[in-house]
Order: structure tokens, then sequence, then C-alpha cells
């Protein structure tokens, strides 16, 4: 089952280009989305003026990474509300929005009961969901599969990026239906999205590389992840893969705000992952590095860059493939799942199967 790899981790981890590759393809047609097969229709989007997107955890990272895109590129309003407070807040939803519940295996009990709270403020429901014919998908309006195949692992890799890749499409098609972007914008990007699965061939021909990195963060108490924009929102996702396989106690900032207070907690060796692909806010993310090199840690770098020698910057450069800013979250967070994967193997953990954890969280 396990197909030779020792864990369903990292055998999920090297499933990516398949599973990308069949989430995206049905949905293209002629370089636009299209949701045809998915009996989704264009009314769905017609006249939404703000979206809300309900998860939780690794789910609820993909829907940061969309809100970042979707906000940024289209300017229509993104909030994600983390499914266990949303339950309890006075929603602020209308016929207008869209809300978007995003989960793996479709059971979460507290996303599907935010769903079912939503669902008396709109109609417009939409489920990305990876398990057919799971409670969320059943009740939710409307359902784009992924179609990422079983995931076994506890900690979510392969879910994680046709998630993130499913809100790329609804963001395309929302562009366009509500007229916020033109059609030739949008086939230039799908034609970048549907290279996605062989850009990730050649960013997994780095896992020995990187899981010598591993074996320096093995001994660590404390690690940072760090970015800006699309690069924070993939932090995030970083943080919590290592912690809940390495037990290591991480944390994700935005690069900016390290000095507002975190940056106190950087010592010697402190290990701290930096993303820096976001061309607009490059050099702001390489000053904030230099702030922690001084300080002693110890860095690892994911750029573009083919090369980076300049020991002030980095320890450790991880290159990723050149591609446009917004698709680069796809190879980065394959460096941080593979990362992870190593340190807890590293460290004598069971990967597939951490202290405390459910696959799928069925308590409130
Ligand atoms: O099945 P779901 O996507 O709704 O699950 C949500 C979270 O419980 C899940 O993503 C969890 O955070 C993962 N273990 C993270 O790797």
């Amino acid at each position: 089952q396990k197909d030779g790899y020792p864990h369903y981790m990292i055998k999920e981890i090297h499933e990516q280009p398949r599973a990308l590759a069949d989430t995206i393809n049905p949905r293209v047609k002629d370089l636009l989305p299209n949701f045809e097969d998915d009996n989704i229709p264009d009314s769905l989007f017609e006249g939404v003026h703000d979206i809300t997107v309900i998860a939780c955890g690794t789910a609820m990272y993909a829907g940061n990474v969309g809100r970042t895109l979707i906000q940024n590129k289209f300017g229509i309003p993104v909030t994600v509300a983390i499914a266990s407070e949303f339950r309890y807040e006075r929603p602020t939803i209308d016929e207008n929005t869209l809300v978007i519940v995003v989960s793996q295996s479709g059971e979460t009990i507290d996303t599907l009961e935010a769903l079912r709270l939503a669902k008396k403020y709109t109609q417009r429901t939409l489920a990305i969901v990876n398990v057919k014919g799971s409670t969320i998908a059943r009740e939710s309006g409307h359902v784009l599969y992924t179609h990422a195949g079983p995931e076994i692992a506890v900690a979510s890799t392969k879910a994680y990026s046709v998630q993130v890749a499913a809100m790329y499409l609804v963001g395309c098609k929302l562009g366009l239906v509500t007229g916020k972007a033109s059609e030739s914008e949008i086939r230039e990007f799908i034609s970048g999205l549907k290279n996605v699965p062989s850009m990730i061939e050649e960013v997994l021909k780095l896992e020995e590389k990187i899981s010598v990195q591993a074996n320096r963060m093995v001994n660590a108490e404390d690690a940072f992840f760090i970015g800006r924009g699309l690069d924070y929102t993939l932090s995030m996702e970083g943080a919590l893969k290592l912690k809940e396989i390495s037990y290591i106690h991480a944390e994700a900032y935005a690069a900016g705000e390290l000095k507002h207070g975190t940056i106190s907690l950087i010592t010697e060796g402190t290990p701290v992952i930096a993303i820096a692909t976001q061309q607009s806010v490059y050099s702001k993310v390489v000053s904030n590095i230099r702030e922690v090199k001084a300080r002693g840690a110890y860095v690892i770098l994911i750029s573009k860059d083919k090369e980076i020698t300049d020991n002030t910057v980095c320890d450790v450069h991880v290159s990723i493939p050149e591609v446009i800013d917004e698709l680069s979250v796809f190879e980065s967070v394959v460096v941080l799942q593979i990362l992870a994967y190593y340190t807890s193997v590293g460290k004598g953990n069971d990967p597939d199967q951490p202290r405390n954890l459910a696959k799928s969280v069925t308590v409130e």
C-alpha cells in the first residue's frame, strides 16, 4: 500500500503532481475554468461581493492562500474564519456572500456546524472536499471535489496542495464572472497552473538536500517560519506541519512583524525557515532575514534565486524553479513538507501517527 515508501506521508508528498493534475485538468477548458461537470453554475458567482472561507487546520491555511490570491488579484474581499470560532460568532454574511468550506475529510464537526450556520444566511455555499459523499459534501449547496485520492497520513500534504489549486480555480472563475479579470489574463494564469505538476516533479528532486537540513533541525526546541504575502500564508502551513509530527515548537510570522516582539526569541542557532518568492516584497524579506541572521539564527532560505552565496543572508539556500509569484506556493510547500517529514523521522517519531492527533476530527 505504501508503494515501497517507508511512510504514507512521504508517499503522499510524492503523489502531489498526479493529484494536482487530476484536480486541475478536468476543470480547465480552452484554458478557462469550467465547472460544468461539477454541476456548479456561473450563477453561484454572479453578484458575489465578498467571500468567507471556513475551515480548520491545514484546510484553513489553504484557504488563507486562496484569500491572498483572490483579494490581491481580483480585488474581491475574502475573510478566512476558523470554523470553531465562526460557529460562535455573530455572522456578518448575507445572500451576496459566497461561503466556501474547505475540508479533506468532509467530516470535521466544527466545519460542518459552521456550514450549517452559514446556510441560514446565504444559499451560496461551496464545499471544497476530498472524500466523496462525505457529510460536508452532501450538505453544501455545491461541491468541488479535490481528487487527491485517499490521504492516510495524519499530516495533510497532497490534500493541501489540491485545496489551494481548487481555491485558485474558484478565484479565476469569480474573477471572470464578476468582470474583475479578462479572459486573456485568466488564460495566461491557468496555463501556468497546468504546469505546476511538472514543476513539483523538479522540487521533489531536492529531497536529499532537504533531508540533510532536517538533521540540523532535530535538536531544535523552537523554529520560526517567516515570509510576506503568499509566503506568510505558507509559513503557517510549514509551522503546523513541523509541529504536528516533530513536536518542535514552531511559529509562523509575517516577516515584518518579528521586530515587534518575537525577534527577542532568536538566539544562537535558532532555525528560521525563510520564504522569499514574492518579487514585490523580496528586498524587504531579505532585510528581515538579515535581522535574524545577525542575532545568530540558522537560516534556511527558500527562493527562486539560482544561487545565494552571501552568508549574511542564509546558511542554506533551497532554490526552487522559476515560476510566476502566485504559483510558487505549490513548490515551496513541498520543501516544507519534506523538511517536516525528515525532521520527524530523524527524531524517531512515526510521522504517519503523531501523538494526540486523529485524521478526522469529529469532536468539538
Ligand atoms: O479533514 P479536514 O480537512 O476538515 O481536517 C482539518 C484539520 O483537522 C486538518 O487539516 C489537520 O490540521 C491536519 N492534521 C494537518 O496536517
